[in-house]
């Protein structure tokens, strides 16, 4: 509410300030790190799976305001949810959860879906469970990307 924060929602500036899940899963069934290569930041999800479906998510992001809500509110959106949902999860669905982002914050929102798919891919993998590639398109994605809206590349 203050007037230099009038860029961010009320729910981005309150997932900022409290974020959910922070912090550490110890023996997770599986981890994902990602980072921006272009600011620098970091964000690592952890995650515990039961029959499929995620009983317990966390998160640690070394980065901006907006990686923090995106990836406090990606934590609230998969949390009890089976991995299939959790894969769906887009950076546009968590940037409209949040109210929305300015534009040039977008790519922030794209490190909470890369972290959750990185996660889950890395369960898949420590227990040999086969998997679609295309499903991981963005945690496997090598390139620098922002994923602005109506992304052509
Ligand atoms: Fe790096 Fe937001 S500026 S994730």
């Amino acid at each position: 509410m203050e007037a230099e924060m009038s860029l961010y929602s009320e729910k981005v500036m309150d997932h900022f300030r409290h974020p959910r899940n922070v912090g550490v899963i110890e023996n997770a069934d599986g981890v994902g790190e990602v980072g921006n290569a272009k600011c620098g930041d970091i964000m690592k999800m952890y995650i515990k799976v039961e029959n499929g479906i995620l009983t317990d998510v966390k998160f640690e992001t070394f980065g901006c305001g907006s990686a923090i809500a995106s990836s406090s509110m990606a934590t609230e959106m998969i949390k009890g949810k089976p991995l299939s949902e959790a894969l769906e999860l887009t950076n546009r669905a968590v940037t409209e959860a949040l109210g929305g982002l300015p534009a040039y914050k977008l790519h922030c929102s794209v490190l909470a879906e890369q972290a959750v798919q990185a996660a889950v891919l890395d369960y898949y993998k420590r227990n040999n469970i086969p998997y679609d590639e295309s499903q991981f398109k963005c945690a496997l994605c090598a390139h620098e990307h922002d994923h602005p809206e109506g992304e052509e590349e």
